[in-house]
């Protein structure tokens, strides 16, 4: 029996970031701010409030800046303490409560999500495990982690969080087709790697949120290279299925793709106008640079 506790998120890191380049050519598209925090910090933020103890981050050469981000820095800490900037100084000590324990592992070359995820193989054992993409970032009243967490504990079963895309965005998903099993929740009956709007089985499309039971290893382990020449997480999944329910959850929140410009831009403005700092000046410049010109 899977235990239903979720002690351990894997966050995979390793990949190029090309939609972002130049900006990520030195420097990881994880760390890029959304107003003062990385992408990977409100990552890390959300798994935590859904329960997670155990970070492990999937990481490669250039992307030393997370694990020191992560990391104490008693050269800033003494600095902002003998300045007397105490506010800073206890954001920058709070970054990971003392609790959570981060692990790093090198994914040699990127070869995929899913042979990202199979290096966390033996730091998260035989237990049910989350995924999260940082650079989906998903705006919610409810942590997106949390409402799936609250979900697999109903059906002790790997989840998948999801939500409709339009026709012209198909190809950049994997997109499944469910059906409501007699257990009353949506069960996954095909999903493929980004297909072409012809071959599409619906409309609905996985985004950077999973709970995977353990037995997903034992798929990733098989899978061969596939779409863009890589080890894709979908053929694992599309083998699982046949063994096991993995449901989905259509999340209550709004999602940004923080891996594209448009993405990234539109995610700055909302959390800009939300930041208890800055939100009302900033919302009265927006107003002022998109008013109406008088002729
Ligand atoms: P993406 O395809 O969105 O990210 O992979 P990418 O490859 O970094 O970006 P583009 O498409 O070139 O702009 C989804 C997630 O999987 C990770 C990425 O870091 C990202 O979080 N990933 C991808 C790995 O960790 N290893 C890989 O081999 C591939």
């Amino acid at each position: 029996m899977i235990p239903k506790k979720i002690r351990t998120a894997v966050f995979p890191v390793a990949g190029r970031g090309a939609r972002f380049l130049p900006a990520t050519k030195a420097s990881p598209k994880e760390m890029l701010p959304i107003v003062d925090k990385p992408l990977i910090q409100y990552a890390v933020e959300e798994a935590i409030a859904a329960g997670a103890e155990k970070l492990v981050f999937i990481t490669s050469s250039s992307k030393q800046s997370i694990e020191n981000h992560f990391d104490r820095n008693p050269e800033l800490e003494h600095a902002l303490s003998e300045s007397g900037q105490n506010n800073l100084l206890s954001i920058v000590k709070k970054i990971v409560p003392p609790n959570i324990a981060c692990i790093y592992i090198r994914q040699g070359a990127p070869l995929g999500l899913g042979h990202a995820i199979l290096c966390s193989q033996s730091v998260v054992g035989n237990e049910p495990f989350f995924v999260h993409l940082a650079d989906d970032l998903i705006n919610s009243e409810i942590p997106c982690l949390e409402q799936m967490r609250k979900y697999f504990e109903l059906y002790n079963a790997s989840l998948l969080g999801v939500e409709y895309v339009h026709d012209e965005d198909i190809h950049r998903y994997g997109i499944v087709a469910t059906e409501v099993d007699s257990s009353g929740a949506s069960r996954v009956t095909k999903i493929v790697e980004k297909p072409a709007l012809k071959d599409a089985p619906s409309n609905l499309a996985v985004v950077g949120r999973y709970i995977f039971t353990p037995e997903i290893f034992k798929k990733l382990s098989l899978i061969k290279f596939s779409v863009d020449n890589e080890l894709q997480l979908t053929d694992a999944i599309s083998s699982l299925i046949n063994d096991e329910p993995v449901y989905v959850l259509p999340f209550d929140g709004t999602r940004y793709d923080c891996g594209s410009k448009l993405g990234y831009l539109k995610a700055t403005v909302q959390y800009g106008l939300e930041h208890a700092e800055i939100g009302v000046k900033f919302s009265e410049y927006l107003k002022n640079i998109t008013k109406p010109q008088n002729k």
